[in-house]
């Protein structure tokens, strides 16, 4: 398996391609780019961490070198949030890196499994869907919007809250990744039960996440080592999807023909080709019905967008 991280010099570059190269089964390569010159020297670090995974890194300004062959592509390359910023205000900047990206991945990996990091993830998703599509190469099962990172935050703060065994603890988050688009199904928890008050503070909390930890950062970027983790957890499934195991399974954001808009969040099983099946999310509560409905404007603003920036 050949995994390439884009963006890989960065806060979450770093520390996933630190854990891939302690998780990637042996034999793997593990192929790190970005545009700051430190990214060969990041794969030299990482080299000398006794697994067998071979790591090379490549800087400058064309990702070919780091996509040829590659089986899984990440991307986080792109700007972070600062404390006052939504995700929204990333778009200018992060739009066209993810457009630029993407079409050296429609040259050179066309049939990679692409994950998308950067935010705002509602958008820069169906960026790289248009950007695929017009290089006629676009897979709707080779795309994900990652959002692994919202899944870990909600079995996280429902195993703190129940006191609970976290490893016990899954949470199916639907809808995208930013503010009111972000769904936890917590009225699917297993063994638990929640009053209205914890669903209600729990679900803005879950959804606020992302700022708590850059207003606690204090202008030194957003989650890095958290999201480092949920990338690391999202590659390694795909990964195993691609390798034939089954019943893998995890939230993503896909064109997985959702009724509720274009992309959307929701359990898929991972298998040899990318999302083997889209798995339908559930009986969910009035709570969530009212929650999912009322998102869908934003999101589908979100989507539209992503495609006329390309188009
Ligand atoms: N999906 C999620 O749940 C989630 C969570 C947290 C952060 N993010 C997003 O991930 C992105 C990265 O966050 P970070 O904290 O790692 O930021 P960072 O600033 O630490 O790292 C970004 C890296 O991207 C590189 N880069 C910029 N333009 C590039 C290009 N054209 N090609 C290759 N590399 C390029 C930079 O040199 C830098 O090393 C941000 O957009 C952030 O909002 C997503």
């Amino acid at each position: 398996m050949k995994v390439a991280v884009l963006g890989a010099a960065g806060g979450i570059g770093q520390a996933l391609a630190l854990l891939l190269k302690t998780q990637l089964p042996a034999g793997s390569q593990l192929s790190l780019y970005d545009i700051a010159p430190v990214t060969p020297g990041v794969a030299v670090d990482l080299s000398h961490i006794p697994t067998a995974v071979e790591v090379k890194g490549f800087a400058g300004e064309d990702p070919t070198p780091a996509l040829e062959g590659a089986d899984v592509v990440l991307i986080s390359a792109g700007v972070a949030r600062k404390p006052g910023m939504d995700r929204s205000d990333l778009f200018n900047i992060n739009a066209g890196i993810v457009r630029n990206l993407i079409e050296k991945v429609a040259a050179t990996c066309p049939k990679a499994l692409v994950g998308v990091i950067t935010n705002p993830v509602n958008t820069t998703v169906a960026i790289a869907a248009e950007v695929l599509k017009k290089a006629g190469v676009y897979d709707k099962n080779r795309l994900f919007g990652v959002t692994t990172l919202d899944v870990i935050r909600s079995e996280t703060f429902v195993a703190e809250l129940k006191g609970l065994n976290v490893a016990d603890v899954n949470v199916n988050v639907i809808g995208g990744h930013s503010g009111v688009t972000i769904l936890p199904l917590l009225s699917q928890i297993e063994g638990v039960s929640f009053t209205d008050e914890e669903v209600a503070s729990l679900t803005t909390r879950i959804q606020n996440a992302g700022t708590e930890v850059v207003e606690a950062k204090a202008g030194g970027g957003s989650a890095t080592l958290s999201m480092g983790q949920a990338a690391c957890r999202f590659g390694l499934s795909l990964v195993r999807g691609l390798q034939g195991e089954e019943n893998v399974v995890e939230c993503a954001y896909v064109d997985g023909g959702s009724e509720h808009a274009e992309f959307f969040a929701q359990p898929v099983v991972l298998g040899k080709n990318g999302v083997e099946k889209v798995l339908p999310y559930g009986e969910v509560s009035a709570f969530e019905a009212s929650a999912r409905d009322s998102m869908l404007d934003t999101l589908k603003g979100d989507i539209k967008l992503g495609v006329e920036f390309v188009k």
